[in-house]
């Protein structure tokens, strides 16, 4: 798999440095990140902790290029890098970041093959797995021509892995990937995620609000009102 060279534990994947983000709502400013500086590793398996409003969606879209940070700079892969360049696959750095949302973030009116084909467009041309294999992967092989509607909340989360892994990631950010999930499901989910990050060794940033799931990490990396609260290294 691309990047899987780049796993060197030494070896900083993405940076960001003195990072704030600040919303101005009509006069009222919210300071979403209070200058958070992080590093993730190529390879390293990060949790981001924190309460609802801690800033955890705010710093996986900074570090995803989602989201310009007001100020602070970011580096990916050893060079400055605007959210731009992150969020632009084919342009600039070809990078590699994918994203694995709460909810459903699937095109409804594509089957669920067709969600991972439309993702790899601009993957690298490698032997790495294709499609109809990543849907194997995470246990769907039956379910390639279902739309999002005809499957259940959990079988839509591992497609929306699964086309993650498309896109041959170095980096893959997590925002409550079991918020909607019942405990059963979560449970497999992020069990199916450990074993896709083992195989596969992204840098891995999953952002969770819930104890049960901090229990494999590199790093914990705990957030409270924009601020870095608790900085732990399993390394
Ligand atoms: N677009 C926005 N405009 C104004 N405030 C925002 C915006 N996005 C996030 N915030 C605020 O920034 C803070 C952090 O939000 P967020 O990163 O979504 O936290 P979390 O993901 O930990 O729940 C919250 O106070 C939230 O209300
Ligand atoms: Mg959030």
């Amino acid at each position: 798999m691309a990047g899987r060279d780049l796993a060197s534990p030494a070896l900083a994947l993405v940076t960001c440095e003195d990072v704030s983000v600040v919303h101005d709502r009509s006069g009222v400013r919210v300071v979403a990140l209070d200058r958070v500086s992080v590093r993730v590793r190529a390879g390293e398996r990060v949790v981001l902790w924190g309460r609802s409003g801690s800033g955890k969606s705010t710093l996986l879209h900074v570090l995803g290029g989602l989201l310009e940070p007001t100020s602070g700079s970011v580096s990916f892969a050893g060079r400055p890098s605007t959210a731009r360049d992150r969020a632009t696959p084919h342009r600039g750095f070809g990078l590699g970041i994918a994203y694995v949302f709460q909810g459903s973030s699937l095109l409804p009116t594509f089957t669920a093959i067709e969600n991972l084909r439309f993702a790899a467009r601009y993957a690298p041309d490698d032997d790495g797995p294709g499609p109809d294999e990543l849907l194997a992967l995470v246990g769907l092989e039956t379910k390639g021509n279902h739309l999002p509607s005809e499957l259940s909340g959990g079988e839509q989360q591992r497609v929306a892995i699964a086309r993650a892994l498309a896109q041959r990631p170095r980096l893959m950010l997590c925002d409550e990937p079991t918020g909607h999930l019942d405990t059963d499901t979560s449970t497999r989910i992020l069990a199916l995620i450990d074993a896709l990050h083992e195989r596969f060794r992204f840098a891995l940033v999953v952002a969770t609000h819930d104890h049960e799931l901090v229990t494999r990490f590199d790093r914990l990396i705990e957030l409270g009102d924009g601020r870095i609260a608790l900085e732990e290294s399993k390394r």
